[in-house]
């Protein structure tokens, strides 16, 4: 039997799937929750956790847009025989499923006023995606009819025709307060399992965007996205109390996401502009975010300098170290392969100082340049290779341990310690790499 506290849940990743996915373990391991994926694919994943409480944090987590509770799971192949053949049996034991749904199951008894409800299909069944606009107007007006029956009346929330998917954004769950009315259905159709969900939890914009363009100094150019530095702090398995440092600290973007988990967090940059800037952004968080006994330092120096500033007891580091000029067109291999050589010596320089700053078993999280060209070929750093000759160790987050025995992870994935986030408009992208000590 599951404890109490025990849940199973799915999780809506952002548009990098597999890093989301890798934060997400990353995350539940640094906290020693016990957990198992059940289900992956870039839609949705699903996992059963032992702390249900840490496991929807997702405030805490910036590659998850949404979590839900899962009610109910049913066979994939029923979904196919009532949405592809309409099989009449088929369509009631997805009723069925439907019907332990929070809002079907537990309406209160005394509410008179209409209850809002959205649907949103997240499909990873490649024959039943083209369907999924029908499928989710079919749980819609099973939804309805079953409030009816309760005496209720209710409003569906349906989309225009020229929505894409049949997926509520993060702002509309929050605009409707679909979260604290129990009022989102999730229904995740799985390879083999589909599972009908509540959203227990929803992605904040506004927060993230709040400590992106909310903050008192700002730098566009260098600019890191906040979301992207939780990802950061996160693979570097950073928590409440432990010493986490980002030795190019610019205007302290990640170091305000470390200073969030309540880590004690140092910054240090070369450019005395940044010490300045990065404090005065610390400073302001601390006071919008009510962190009493915050602390924090941010100190000028070099990263390749780091044990004579900070010792040889750091628990944690994530950075992004310079990553070349910014490009107004596409370059050429060659310019490419120039600037990567230009950058080597500081980036190579950092990472013995950093394997020498870190406690055993601590974890550097890098950023390197993925650099497209003009060819259509990308070219990188090869940071992994030379860590490695440094002493440190990569980190697979996709081991086998973490996954139920029937989710087949493909050896390209169980390869994967590190992933690059580059959109097709970015001419430099960022590969992110996780390294221990
Ligand atoms: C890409 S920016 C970091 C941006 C940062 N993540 C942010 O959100 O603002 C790289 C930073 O590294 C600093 N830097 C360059 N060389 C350095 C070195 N050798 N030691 C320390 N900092 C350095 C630069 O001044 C710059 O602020």
């Amino acid at each position: 039997m599951p404890s109490a506290a025990q849940a199973i849940c799915v999780f809506i990743p952002g548009k990098n799937w597999k890093l989301s996915l890798a934060e997400l373990i990353s995350f539940l391991e640094a906290r020693a929750v016990k957990f198992e994926v059940q289900q992956i694919s870039k839609e949705f994943f699903a996992a059963s956790a032992e702390d249900y409480a840490r496991a929807i944090a997702i405030d805490e987590l910036g590659g998850i847009l949404k979590i839900g509770k899962v009610n109910g799971n049913f066979a994939t192949h029923i979904a196919e025989e009532a949405f592809l053949r309409k099989d009449k049996q088929a369509r009631e034991q997805v009723k069925t499923a439907i019907a332990v749904s929070d809002i079907v199951a537990s309406v209160p008894e005394e509410a008179t006023a209409k209850t809002v409800f959205g649907v949103s299909v997240y499909c990873a069944d490649d024959s039943l995606r083209p369907t999924a606009n029908a499928v989710q107007r079919f749980v819609g007006s099973t939804i309805k009819q079953m409030l009816a029956a309760r005496g209720r009346k209710s409003s569906f929330m349906g989309f225009a025709k020229t929505r894409v998917q049949p997926q509520l954004s993060a702002v509309e769950v929050l605009k409707k307060n679909l979260v604290e009315d129990k009022a989102e259905i999730l229904f995740c159709i799985g390879k083999k399992q589909t599972a009908v969900a509540t959203t227990v939890a929803v992605h904040n914009p506004f927060e993230f965007q709040k400590r992106d363009v909310g903050k008192p100094v700002q730098r566009k150019i260098f600019a890191m996205p906040p979301r992207l530095a939780r990802i950061m702090v996160n693979l570097a398995a950073c928590t409440s109390g432990k010493l986490f440092v980002d030795p190019f600290c610019g205007v302290g973007t990640i170091l305000q996401e470390a200073l969030l988990t309540r880590a004690q967090v140092v910054g240090v940059d070369i450019n005395p502009w940044c010490v300045k800037a990065a404090n005065a952004n610390l400073d302001w968080l601390t006071g919008e975010y009510g962190l009493d006994n915050a602390d924090y330092r941010v100190l000028q120096g070099d990263a390749r300098k780091l044990t004579s500033k900070l010792g040889k007891e750091v628990d944690c580091i994530a950075t992004e170290p310079d990553l070349g000029p910014a490009l107004r067109q596409l370059p050429t291999v060659q310019y490419a392969v120039r600037v990567i050589a230009k950058l080597e010596r500081v980036f190579y320089g950092f990472l013995e100082e950093a394997y020498d700053a870190l406690k055993v078993g601590g974890r550097l999280v890098l950023v390197s340049p993925y650099m497209r060209t003009r060819s259509g070929k990308a070219v990188t750093m090869p940071v992994g290779e030379k860590a490695e000759g440094t002493g440190f160790k990569r980190v697979f987050l996709f081991q086998e341990k973490v996954f139920s025995a029937d989710v087949a992870i493909k050896e390209e994935m169980a390869g994967m310690a590190s992933f690059v986030d580059a959109e097709e408009r970015h001419r430099v992208g960022r590969e992110i790499h996780v390294f221990q000590k």
